[in-house]
């Protein structure tokens, strides 16, 4: 692979580029001889990146470019703040685009986690809507960010497709965009109170001590407080933090609320919430696969669950191939949920 070339630098998109802009980071290319191969530096990042130098690139054929890897944070951010026109143009192969969303994403998580200070939080919000928007506008960027959430199982980016899986979970379910946006930024904000707690026993390998397991258990009402602090006012994103633990059974922390007490939205959250620490790779187990997860929570977890609406969850993460007319699925009555 190209960027075994050098560990110094990762490759980047030329259509992740967007004219006359600067990007914030200096742009590289490849050029390779016989003797050798190095990066040339193509584009300052105090440069504005013009339309004569897309058209070169357009012109000769070239894929990839290249950034310095100590840099990325600053393309990622550029990304970031790029993020509507570049999601919205056409001229990207959608693969391109979902590819772009998702990095940018991750990149916010990991910032949000490092420092969740209201400057994140309003980010990781803007993004969320973003998001939304971007796969509700087409079904094919949807289905292309499912197949990319569902066969990726890195930590960083587990909450990212989480969001994304309950992000298009909700949508298939019926939730209107308003919900779906405040649903989104729920999910990626659900476990923001894990901030507050020591990473000595977030990261503990083996069984927590019943002191430590209480202290995890406040992460929800931990949670809220960070919300508090920065000013979130949305219902959903508060719902989704403080009911993400709650089972359907009352088993559930932190008030032990059963099933209609809990909202639509915390019980979606419950189902993605256990689908990602089974698929995620964690300190203290190996991740599994999607079919296997679905499985453990069927055979061992399904009083956590609303069990109809866990089996649309299961429907939905079905096989994923849109050309198949089976896979038309039916709207889910959200109706009789308690969703206002
Ligand atoms: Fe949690």
């Amino acid at each position: 692979m190209e960027h075994e070339i050098s560990p110094d630098y990762i490759p980047i998109s030329p259509s992740s580029l967007r004219t006359n802009t600067t990007v914030g980071c200096d742009i590289f290319l490849l050029a390779k001889t016989t003797a050798e191969v190095r990066f040339v530096l193509y584009c300052r990042g105090d440069a504005v990146f013009d339309e004569a130098k897309k058209d070169m690139l357009v012109a000769q054929s070239i894929k990839s470019l290249y950034i310095k890897k100590e840099e990325q944070q600053a393309f990622f951010e550029y990304l970031e703040n790029n993020f509507q026109h570049i999601v919205s143009d056409t001229s990207i192969p959608i693969e391109e685009r979902t590819k772009i969303v998702h990095g940018a994403a991750t990149n916010l998580i990991k910032d949000l986690f490092n420092d969740p200070k209201s400057g994140n939080v309003q980010r990781a919000k803007e993004f969320a809507h973003n998001m939304v928007d971007y796969v509700i506008k087409d079904s094919k960027a949807a289905e292309s960010l499912l197949k990319i959430a569902v066969h990726e199982y890195y930590t960083y980016t587990h909450s990212v497709n989480v969001a994304a899986v309950g992000t298009l979970f909700g949508q298939e379910l019926g939730l209107g965009v308003k919900e779906l946006k405040g649903f989104c930024a729920g999910i990626l904000l659900h476990d923001v109170g894990k901030t507050r707690i020591s990473t000595d026993i977030l990261n503990k390998k083996g069984k927590l001590t019943k002191e430590e397991f209480d202290i995890i258990k406040k992460h929800p009402e931990y949670g809220i407080e960070v919300l508090e602090e920065t000013g979130i006012e949305f219902k959903e994103e508060r719902i989704i933090t403080i009911q993400h633990h709650e089972d359907d059974d009352g088993g559930g922390y932190p008030y032990g609320l059963k099933k209609e007490e809990i909202h639509l939205c915390g019980k979606i959250a419950r189902i993605i919430d256990v689908y990602d620490a089974l698929t995620a790779k964690r300190s203290y187990a190996d991740a599994i696969r999607p079919f296997a997860a679905l499985r453990e929570m069927k055979d061992n977890m399904l009083h956590c669950f609303d069990t109809e609406l866990f089996k649309e969850f299961v429907r939905f993460l079905g096989p994923y191939d849109p050309r198949d007319p089976r896979k038309k699925r039916r709207k889910y009555d959200v109706s009789k949920y308690a969703v206002s």
